[in-house]
């Protein structure tokens, strides 16, 4: 941690329609306040809190954005480097939830890879609940999405919610973080490997051994024996599988014996790949 105060940094974004909650969740996660006036977000805003999650320090920027259409011009700036995404709606505000698909779709037009939650704000008189939990958490299943619901006035879930959702930014963090190690490790192991021999396309497509080649030792030989340990006592000394471009599979000829007699443009061995 030299020199930084933390060990991870995190950029949230807090998007949905206007007036579902957004600045009053994050004033209230962020400074545990809550304020009964509205004041409508222009452009963005953000605040900033640390949290220790298991023991390491999570410092999260969390991003209010404007709800309202007129404000929204730069939207694509606000989802840059963005690791977690809270969509919010107004519980007593069936459109709002509606309208939760056209954020989604808006987060997958802008983000590659981001993780996700649904909050079901101002969930804090059931006599003006018009979202159902039940469909909300449905709706979330079918979109991979996690749901929580809150109400920001009588902090209820606040807290909560977006320690969750820190957790699942952060566990996805160390995902690809041990995604990328192995990769790198399989690569390293990759080059430390000897040069193979090249491989034809395909299992069990012909692979065309240059002149040259058929006249190492290794060539015939090896591939008789590797042949005659797979089928037993089977006789097949002198068996040499295709030779030459006479397309015929099997000649009952040592590679060397018939690889002399060749005319010289037809001094090529075909033999299947899976002898080798
Ligand atoms: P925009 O900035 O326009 O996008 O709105 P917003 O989503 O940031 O909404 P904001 O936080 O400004 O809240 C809008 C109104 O809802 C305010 O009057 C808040 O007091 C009220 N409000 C916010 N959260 C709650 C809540 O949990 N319960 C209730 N009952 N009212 C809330």
């Amino acid at each position: 941690m030299a020199g930084k105060d933390y060990n991870h940094l995190f950029k949230l974004l807090i998007i949905g329609d206007s007036s579902v909650g957004k600045s009053s969740l994050l004033l209230r996660f962020a400074d545990n306040s809550f304020s009964g006036s509205y004041i409508t977000t222009i452009g963005v805003d953000f605040k900033i809190r640390t949290v220790d999650i298991d023991g390491e320090r999570v410092k999260l920027q969390i991003w209010d954005t404007a709800g309202q259409e007129r404000f929204r011009t730069i939207t694509s700036t606000y989802y840059r480097n963005t690791h977690g995404v809270i969509i919010v709606y107004d519980v007593t505000n069936p459109e709002s939830f509606v309208n939760v698909k056209r954020w989604l779709n808006e987060i997958s037009q802008n983000c590659d890879n981001v993780c996700k939650i649904l909050v079901g704000n101002k969930n804090d008189d059931p006599a003006r609940k018009q979202v159902d939990t039940q469909d909300a958490v449905r709706f979330g299943e079918s979109m991979g999405v996690r749901v929580f619901e809150t109400s920001a006035k009588e902090n209820v879930n606040v807290e909560e919610m977006f320690m969750a959702f820190t957790h699942m930014v952060l566990r996805a963090k160390k995902q690809s973080q041990n995604r990328a190690e192995r990769d790198e490790a399989g690569e390293g192991h990759r080059q430390h490997q000897r040069p193979q021999r090249p491989r034809p396309q395909e299992e069990g497509k012909e692979m065309l051994l240059s002149p040259r080649q058929t006249t190492q030792p290794h060539s015939a030989h090896r591939l008789h024996k590797k042949h005659s340990n797979k089928i037993g006592k089977t006789c097949l000394r002198r068996k040499v599988f295709c030779v030459s471009n006479c397309r015929c599979k099997c000649l009952k000829l040592s590679c060397a014996i018939h690889y002399a007699k060749l005319p010289t443009n037809r001094r090529q061995l075909v033999l299947p790949y899976c002898w080798l």
